[in-house]
């Protein structure tokens, strides 16, 4: 595996790269859930680059952007084991400029949901993941439904902005008992981490109700308040692939959403259906 932190030395090892070329971008303190997009890509191509890269431009004034878990030894042994062909690790100062050209999310996708709260955090996200893009030029970037408003956003970017990259879609990975993996659990206490288990208990009973036949939004978001309501809720609601507000569940074409705060810690999850 080579390590590489200077962009120059990127591009040209890229130049040279032969065959089909997989992406992970991540920002670090790798778990189950960035293993399996890795996995992933292992399989399908045939140079597989990770990057790691706390991306400051995402996190807004007062977010955990300087306490956000930072692990690069471990990290760097995981992907090693992984048998990840390049490990990418860019400084701030070589992928920022001043006063820059830089994407803007769209307005009416990026500012609902997990954007009503972090205004301008989508415009982060895509600002670096478009430069990441440029970067590595992959054929194939991998991405993981857990973030379902990101995954969305970014594949219209992709489609908007004509870029020849095909994004795949990865399940969310669970710890056993239901929790969606995510660094920011790093943040629970033993009690908050019980707590937590609710956000999985409220999908799974949506995802019961609907097998029973419940489709009306309305009854099954007050089923799922109520399982949450020892928690403080940001908020649940029912989407379609499009990210369109609806109001009866459609199979195969329905995502529930559901942000919350665990003591100071937020979750996020969804479940798809
Ligand atoms: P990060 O939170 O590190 O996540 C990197 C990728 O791993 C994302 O595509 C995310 O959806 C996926 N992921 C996280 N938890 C997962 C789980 N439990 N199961 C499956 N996949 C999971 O998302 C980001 O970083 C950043 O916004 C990034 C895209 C790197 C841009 O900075």
């Amino acid at each position: 595996m080579r390590v590489i932190k200077d962009i120059h030395e990127l591009i040209e090892i890229r130049k040279n790269l032969h065959g089909k070329v997989g992406f992970v971008p991540t920002m670090g303190a790798l778990h189950k859930g960035h293993l399996s997009l890795i996995e992933q890509s292992k399989k399908q191509n045939d140079v597989t680059i990770v990057s790691i890269f706390v991306n400051p431009t995402q996190f807004l004034e007062g977010e955990d952007f300087e306490k956000y878990p930072r692990k690069d030894v471990a990290d760097m042994d995981i992907c090693k084991r992984m048998d990840v062909d390049i490990l990418f690790m860019p400084n701030h100062k070589d992928i920022y400029f001043e006063d820059e050209v830089c994407i803007k999310a769209p307005k009416n996708k990026s500012y609902i949901l997990e954007g009503y709260k972090r205004p301008t955090h989508f415009d982060g996200v895509l600002r670096v993941v478009l430069k990441l893009f440029h970067l590595i030029k992959p054929n194939v970037a991998y991405f993981g439904k857990k973030d379902a408003q990101q995954l969305y956003l970014i594949k219209k970017m992709v489609l908007d902005l004509f870029l020849d990259i095909k994004i795949v879609a990865v399940d969310t990975v669970r710890e056993e008992s239901g929790l969606a993996l995510s660094s920011r659990n790093e943040y629970l206490s033993h009690e908050d981490r019980k707590k937590a288990l609710l956000i999985s208990e409220s999908l799974k009973h949506c995802a019961k109700s609907i097998m029973k036949g419940i489709f009306r939004v309305d009854i099954l978001k007050a089923e799922m308040f109520d399982i949450l309501k020892p928690l403080d809720i940001e908020y649940v609601e029912f989407v379609d692939r499009d990210f369109n507000t609806i109001e009866s569940v459609q199979k195969q074409n329905s995502i529930v959403l559901v942000a919350v705060k665990v003591g100071t810690t937020r979750l996020i999850d969804n479940l798809w259906i």
